[in-house]
């Protein structure tokens, strides 16, 4: 595995830097690009970014939407990724329906689990057996969680399943999302931080500070794979 972390001024250079790197690794793809995007609100101002300034840079059509993690919510609520995505991107650039497969919150969570693992076992290739998506993008929680992957689940970073049901620890909200095994065999994992208050989890996670292991985002490291911290400078405050 190797990793770079790149710190950027402010949350328009992260996202050139995200840009940048999704046009590289889809001009490298022979067919489609297959992204598994991260939810919350960090994404919001960098799919904003790309819908304004890479409309036509960006060759859209080549790159099939999957998702790392979802809400049990339906696609119009306020907490869905999917709709979150939609609103900032895929309402301002045309994608083709195709291309784009949302985990269906609304199912049962373990119902939903088997559809959406056969969904990506059917259109995701494999690397020893495990699917290998092209890039897998991350934010980071303040607890340390990643996807939904989050401390009191952590066994879910080794879960031999492609998804698996978790549980937000404060909301009780049930997730769907990628296990490790999955993450961790993509060819390319980029984590997305912006903002002062992840600082303190970034320096613990990155300095590999005591107790850093009960960090799911610890053990986000793509045995062949490239793993990128893309950091805005108040992410980055803490480190040396
Ligand atoms: C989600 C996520 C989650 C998110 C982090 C950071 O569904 O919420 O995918 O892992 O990336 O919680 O969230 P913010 O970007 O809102 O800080």
């Amino acid at each position: 595995m190797n990793s770079k972390i790149i710190v950027s001024n402010n949350v328009e250079e992260l996202s050139e830097h995200f840009a940048h790197m999704l046009i590289q690794g889809i001009d490298a793809a022979i067919d489609k690009f297959n992204i598994a995007l991260s939810g919350g609100s960090t994404p919001k101002a960098i799919f904003d970014y790309l819908a304004m300034n890479y409309q036509t840079k960006i060759d859209w059509n080549k790159i099939r939407f999957f998702w790392g993690d979802e809400r049990c919510v339906p696609p119009d609520h306020p907490d869905s990724n999917y709709l979150m995505t939609f609103e900032h991107l895929f309402d301002k650039i045309k994608i083709p329906e195709q291309n784009i497969f949302r985990v269906d919150g609304d199912n049962k969570p373990e119902a939903e689990v088997q559809r959406y693992s056969g969904v990506i076992k059917k259109n995701i290739p494999s690397a020893d057996n495990i699917p290998s998506f092209d890039l897998v993008m991350l934010g980071l929680g303040e607890d340390g969680h990643t996807a939904s992957i989050f401390p009191d689940s952590i066994e879910l970073i080794n879960d031999k399943s492609i998804c698996a049901v978790s549980q937000h620890p404060a909301l009780c909200q049930k997730r769907i999302t990628l296990t490790g095994t999955v993450i961790n065999n993509a060819k390319k994992v980029i984590f997305l931080v912006t903002g002062e208050k992840k600082s303190e989890m970034v320096k613990n996670i990155l300095n590999k500070n005591e107790g850093f292991e009960k960090l799911p985002a610890s053990h986000i490291n793509p045995s062949e794979g490239e793993l990128i911290w893309l950091l805005d400078k108040e992410a980055a405050r803490l480190l040396n």
